[in-house]
C-alpha cells in the first residue's frame, strides 16, 4: 500500500513529517544520511553578530537526557549567509533558518529584514525560548511580549513564520495562541526544560552556568503534554518535538496533534535516527491501513 506522508507548514510542502532540530545536527551527518530524504533541517539559531555562547563544560549527561547550555555559539548573519547559507540551499532539503536576539529584540527584526532578501529561502522559525542566556526572561515566557514580536515579524517577512516556544512557563497554550494571533504560520515546541546537574567530588555544578536545557527522553512526557495541551488551542500546524528517539515516539506526539516532529538528541545517539523514524512512521500507516499520515494527527482517543 502506497501511504502520503506530506505535510504542509504554512506554505512549506515538506514530503515527510520529519526535522532535524536546530543545533542538533552538523554537516557530518551528511556521511550517515541522505539529507533529500529528510523533511526540513533547521539550522543553528543565529543572532545578528557573531556570539561565543558561554565557556565550558557547556554539555553533560543525565539518566535519560542530555543537559547543555551552548548559549547559542553562532557565526552571526554576515558569515552565516557566506559561509553556511549559500551551501545549505544546494543540500536539496527545505531548509528553515532558526533566528534570535539575545539583548535587543531590534536586533530580531534587522535578521529578518535580511532574511526577508533571499528568494530562496521559504521559511523562518524565531526561537523565543532560548533557556541558556542571561536574561532575566524569554520573550516567551510572556504572551503580550510574544505577540508584539511575532506581530512585528508578521510584517516584515512574508515567509514561513514558525515560532518556537519555551517548555519553562506555566501554561503553553496561552503562548502558543498569542503566536497565533500575531500571525505565525505554526508553533514549534519545545525547547529544552530548564534544568541543573551536580558533581558530589568537586561539589560543583556539571555546568559553566550553573543551570542549562534538558533535551532527551527524559522530557518526553512534558513535550507531549505541552503538545496536547497547544493543540486544543490553536489551529495552526505544530511542529512537535522532545525526546522523540524512535518512530513509537514520533507517533505519539503525532497522535497528541503534532503535523510534523523534531529530531534533536537522537541525532547525537544515533545518526540515522531521522531516517529509521520516517521508515519506522510509514510502516505504522501501512500496518493500521491509514493512506495519508493526515489521518493521524490529533486522533487520540481520550
Ligand atoms: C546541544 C543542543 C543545542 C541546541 N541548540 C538550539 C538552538 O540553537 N536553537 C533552538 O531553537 N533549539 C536548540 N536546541 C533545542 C532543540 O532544538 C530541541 O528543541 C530540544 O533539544 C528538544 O528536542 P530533543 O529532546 O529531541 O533534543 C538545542 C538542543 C541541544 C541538545
Amino acid at each position: 500500500m502506497r501511504v502520503n506522508l506530506s505535510v504542509k507548514i504554512g506554505k512549506l510542502n515538506l514530503k515527510n513529517p520529519v526535522i532535524l532540530c536546530s543545533g542538533t545536527f552538523s554537516e557530518e551527518l551528511k556521511y550517515f544520511l541522505d539529507f533529500k530524504k529528510i523533511g526540513a533541517l533547521v539550522t543553528k539559531t543565529i543572532t545578528l553578530k557573531p556570539n561565543l555562547g558561554n565557556p565550558p563544560p557547556r554539555t553533560c549527561e543525565t539518566p535519560s537526557g542530555l543537559l547543555n547550555s551552548i548559549g547559542l555559539e553562532n557565526p552571526g548573519l554576515d558569515l552565516f549567509l557566506k559561509r553556511d547559507l549559500v551551501k545549505f540551499l544546494k543540500w536539496g532539503v527545505p531548509i528553515i533558518v532558526s533566528i534570535t536576539s539575545i539583548d535587543e529584540p531590534e536586533e530580531l527584526f534587522i535578521l529578518a529584514k535580511e532574511l526577508a532578501k533571499i528568494k530562496e529561502l521559504k521559511t523562518i522559525e524565531v526561537n523565543l525560548s532560548c533557556p541558556n542566556l542571561r536574561i532575566k526572561k524569554l520573550i516567551s515566557q510572556d504572551k503580550d511580549a510574544t505577540y508584539n514580536v511575532v506581530k512585528k515579524l508578521r510584517k516584515i517577512s512574508s515567509q514561513t513564520l514558525i515560532v518556537k516556544l519555551s517548555p519553562n512557563v506555566t501554561d503553553i497554550s496561552e503562548i502558543a495562541l498569542a503566536a497565533e494571533k500575531a500571525g505565525a504560520d505554526s508553533v514549534s515546541l519545545i525547547n529544552t526544560v530548564s534544568a541543573m546537574a551536580v558533581d558530589i567530588q568537586t561539589r560543583k555544578p556539571m555546568l559553566s552556568t550553573v543551570t542549562g536545557g534538558l533535551s532527551g527522553p527524559a522530557i518526553k512526557p512534558i513535550a507531549l503534554r505541552a503538545v496536547w495541551q497547544v493543540y486544543q488551542r490553536v489551529k495552526i500546524p505544530i511542529i512537535g518535538m522532545g525526546g522523540i528517539m524512535d518512530a513509537k515516539d514520533a507517533i505519539e506526539f503525532i497522535l497528541c496533534g503534532a503535523t510534523a516532529v523534531g529530531i534533536g538528541t537522537a541525532n547525537f545517539v544515533n545518526p540515522k535516527a531521522s531516517l529509521e523514524i520516517i521508515e519506522g512512521i510509514k510502516g505504522y500507516l501501512e500496518a493500521n491501513r491509514f493512506k495519508d499520515i493526515k489521518e493521524l494527527i490529533g486522533t487520540l482517543k481520550v
